[in-house]
């Protein structure tokens, strides 16, 4: 949930350790601290609130050090403060930690190390760790260069659950190990200089060389140095990767908040999305993927398994996969789908979708997927995510980073690799004729143009914003896949303006929910599929006569009806036309939000990938 920043190299640590933090504010805001080596000694500090709460302290810009640590917090254990912000130190102050995930067995691990006479003075899980690597270091009697890499393992191998950490030490002045499971962590490489971080982003401006560490890998990072060890202490070696993001895609790039940049940044992401899987007039190609017709026409079904908006993409993608495959799919949330002992084996094919690749749920959803015998297939925007770890086969939406909360271009990148990869697959089985699959195709690789299309055309959604932003409680209608769009259209809505709504399938409508429409309430419709349009617009008249104010999102030629607004999106494959209907969505709940004066990027509650259950 956190954000870790590290430098060890030539250059002041401090400038270095906040701007990285600044760009990792999306990731936890509840407290921000660095701790460096300080004149021989670990100079800690830290505070409540915001980075720029961190970089008001006094004393802080006169720290000189060349080698520091730095956190971003969202609190698991123990309120935001700043006694538990991070970094945290052992009790003789000689390691400073800090760590993002949860250390499931603390409070096992802090009663043994009370026993053994240490002091806590925060509610953190975290500070079981120093004060282990502290408890470690004073036993070992071998005082050779590696004892604060052995104290480091050896306190590792006593923790459960998830971590990433970064530690160093004033003993040893010139080095910072880290060590990861589960949680993301890089380091980035320069020239007499290295950086450490949980998200590519926040070292992005200085590099575009990076190691991906693996889970228990030790990682001793020095400035001309970087080396890696098993848990028996084995050196190996590693390759640099080299991501092409550049620094500026990972900046607002001129726009008042990264959602806003997301948005406009869609027909560009869809773009990368498609790449060179899909073309007109040839078969999709997908190189990481090798599924056999014998394999595909074996499978009992397809699970998709997911959280929040990426479950939402997922829907839609069950549709799409279902029509041109003719495979049933199931779409499950994955904090359901691990305790339901699922009904998956090796004739069941799991398709995790996650924008970070670091969802706790949906991580555990995979393995046990796994463990019962189905193949794993992860579709993910982080190239060296958790999950494409343990996937058997990963796919990349490449929709570059996301940093605001609110999901927005992931989700149509999801939806675009899900509509190509269930030609892939129909392809394979010649399950659905080559018109189809060509037309589709074709209206896929017009998408980009189209969102262009609807990315011009916002006056009268900024005037409905305006006119309902102080409203309580609101409802979303459409039916078939605009059911879908309408799910994530309220589940946006609720994220950044925090207002109350809710999303039914139309038909539904009579079955309870019209009780709550009442006059001057707010009704959003989506009708998009030629087959279904005098349905909706019979639900939506419904809404009317009770007084209710409507907006209506539509690529169909309505005929004279009494709508408030109607934004006209072109039209498109009903398969893929949730990748067009989204936009205005995201754009109401984006507009609503400013007119609220609300933190777009940062919604209150919320993390941008939730790495704990
Ligand atoms: C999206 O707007 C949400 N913030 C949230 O629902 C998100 O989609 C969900 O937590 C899943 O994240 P992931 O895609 O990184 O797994």
């Amino acid at each position: 949930m956190c954000g870790i920043v590290g430098y060890v190299g030539e250059n002041r640590a401090t400038p270095i350790l906040i701007n990285g933090l600044l760009k990792l504010e999306y990731r936890g805001y509840d407290s921000a601290g660095l701790a460096v080596v300080e004149n021989g000694n670990l100079a800690v500090m830290k505070n409540k609130g915001r980075v720029s709460n961190l970089e008001e302290l006094d004393g802080i810009n006169n720290l000189t050090s060349t080698i520091g640590i730095a956190h971003t917090r969202w609190a698991t254990h123990g309120r935001p403060s700043a006694e538990n912000a991070h970094p945290h130190m052992d009790n003789s102050k000689t390691f400073a930690v800090v760590h993002n995930g949860i250390i499931e067995n603390y409070n096992e691990l802090k009663d043994f190390l009370i026993s053994k006479g240490y002091t806590f003075y925060s509610q953190t899980d975290t500070e079981t760790i120093p004060n282990l690597i502290h408890y470690y270091f004073s036993r070992d009697e071998k005082d050779d260069g590696d004892k604060f890499l052995r104290a480091v393992r050896s306190a590792c191998n006593d923790l459960k659950g998830s971590y990433a950490i970064e530690v160093i030490s004033n003993l040893s002045p010139n080095e910072c190990i880290v060590v990861r499971k589960d949680s993301p962590l890089v380091v980035g490489v320069g020239t007499n200089e290295n950086y450490i971080a949980s998200d590519i982003p926040a070292i992005l401006p200085f590099t575009k060389n990076f190691y991906l560490l693996d889970d228990n890998e030790l990682t001793v990072i020095k400035k001309d140095s970087v080396f890696f060890y098993d848990n028996s202490l084995e050196q190996h070696n590693k390759a640099i990767k080299n991501i092409e993001w550049d620094a500026l895609s990972a900046e607002k790039d001129g726009y008042e908040d990264y959602m806003l940049k997301e948005i406009f940044e869609q027909p560009n992401s869809i773009r990368e999305t498609i790449g060179s899987r899909l073309k007109l007039g040839e078969e999709c190609n997908f190189d990481d993927l090798e599924f056999s017709k014998e394999y595909l026409e074996n499978l009992n079904k397809i699970y998709i398994v997911a959280c929040g908006t990426a479950m939402h993409a997922g829907l839609v993608g069950k549709n799409i996969i279902e029509k041109l495959c003719k495979i049933p799919v199931t779409v499950d949330i994955a904090s359901e789908f691990r305790y339901r002992d699922p009904l998956v084996d090796e004739k069941t094919l799991c398709i995790y979708i996650t924008q970070s690749g670091e969802t706790a749920d949906t991580i555990a959803a995979l393995k046990l997927a796994k463990s019962k015998g189905s193949k794993t297939l992860a579709i993910s925007n982080v190239i060296g995510s958790s999950i494409t770890r343990e996937a058997d086969y990963s796919i990349y939406t490449h929709a570059g980073p996301e940093i605001a909360v609110a999901s927005t271009k992931a989700y149509t990148s999801q939806v675009v690799l899900l509509a190509i990869l269930a030609i892939h697959f129909a392809e394979i089985l010649e399950a659905s004729d080559k018109e189809t699959l060509e037309n589709l195709k074709t209206d896929i690789l017009d998408l980009p143009t189209k969102i262009g299309a609807v990315l011009d055309n916002l006056d009268d959604l900024k005037e409905f914003a305006k006119k309902i932003y102080t409203e309580k409680d609101m409802f979303f209608l459409g039916r078939g896949t605009d059911y879908n769009v309408a799910l994530e259209g309220s589940l946006k809505l609720k994220e950044i303006s925090y207002i109350h709504s809710e999303a039914y399938a139309a038909g539904e409508l009579k079955h309870g929910p019209i009780a709550l429409i009442e006059n001057g309430v707010t009704v959003i419709g989506i009708i998009t599929d030629s087959k279904l349009v005098e349905k909706t617009i019979s639900n939506m008249q419904e809404v009317i006569t009770r007084g209710a104010k409507t907006l209506v999102i539509t690529n169909q030629n309505l005929p004279n009806t009494h709508f408030d607004y109607v934004i006209d999106i072109p039209n498109t494959s009903s398969l893929i036309s949730p990748i067009l209907s989204v936009i205005p969505l995201q754009l109401l709940a984006y507009y609503i939000s400013k007119y609220k004066g609300l933190d777009v990027d940062k919604p209150r509650n919320l993390a941008k990938s939730v790495t704990v259950e």
